[in-house]
């Protein structure tokens, strides 16, 4: 049974992470006129790396090279839109005391450069030939990048909602 001992001790446990000092400053520092510039931008990698899948089923359910060609601009788009939503996101990683102080930024930026990588591959492995490209492994890198895109979104829509990075100081 925890005694009024056991108690205190744990009242006076501290997480020396909360000691640092700017801890509490949370609040997004690229932004226009306090709109962040990374929750902006990071819809349009995501909403792309849906169309490369999407495009890719249409190539192999029609066979219309229409949509191999859709799926490269797709690949490639999506992937130069990461690399500025990744920038935009790593500057306010460095740049902000409390985000920086957190684990679960740090969790997403491996994430999100995981996804990075795998979408400039998705697109680069389609420069040399984007109909002979797709099926099978075009189809199965753009399944992939799917998966962890939804896992990347998820967990920035955390750092946000359970965290509140980016929104206002003292998280
Ligand atoms: C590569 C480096 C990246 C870093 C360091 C990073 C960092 C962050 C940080 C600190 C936040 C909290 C909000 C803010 O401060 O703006 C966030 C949110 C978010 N991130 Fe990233 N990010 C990166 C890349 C990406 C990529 C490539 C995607 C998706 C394609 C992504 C998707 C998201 C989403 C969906 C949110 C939530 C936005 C909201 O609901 O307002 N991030 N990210």
């Amino acid at each position: 049974m925890a005694t009024e001992q056991d108690d205190k001790e744990v009242d006076d446990l501290i997480d020396p992470i909360s000691e640092l000092p700017g801890f509490e400053e949370t609040e997004s520092r690229i932004a226009v006129l306090g709109h962040p510039i990374h929750a902006m931008s990071v819809a349009f990698p995501v909403a792309l790396t849906f169309c490369v899948l999407g495009a890719d089923m249409l190539y192999w359910w029609t066979g219309d090279a229409f949509w191999a060609r859709a799926a490269l601009w797709a690949a490639g788009t999506g992937f130069l839109f990461g690399m500025l939503a990744g920038l935009s996101g790593t500057a306010e990683l460095l740049l902000v005391s409390g985000i920086r102080a957190r684990a679960p930024a740090w969790t997403h930026f491996i994430i999100a450069v995981t996804l990075l990588a795998l979408l400039g591959a998705n697109w680069g492995y389609r420069l040399y030939g984007y109909e002979q490209a797709v099926l099978p492994y075009g189809l199965m890198l753009s399944g992939l990048c799917v998966l962890v895109v939804s896992f990347t979104g998820w967990h920035g829509g955390k750092l946000v909602f359970d965290y509140r990075l980016g929104t206002s100081k003292g998280s």
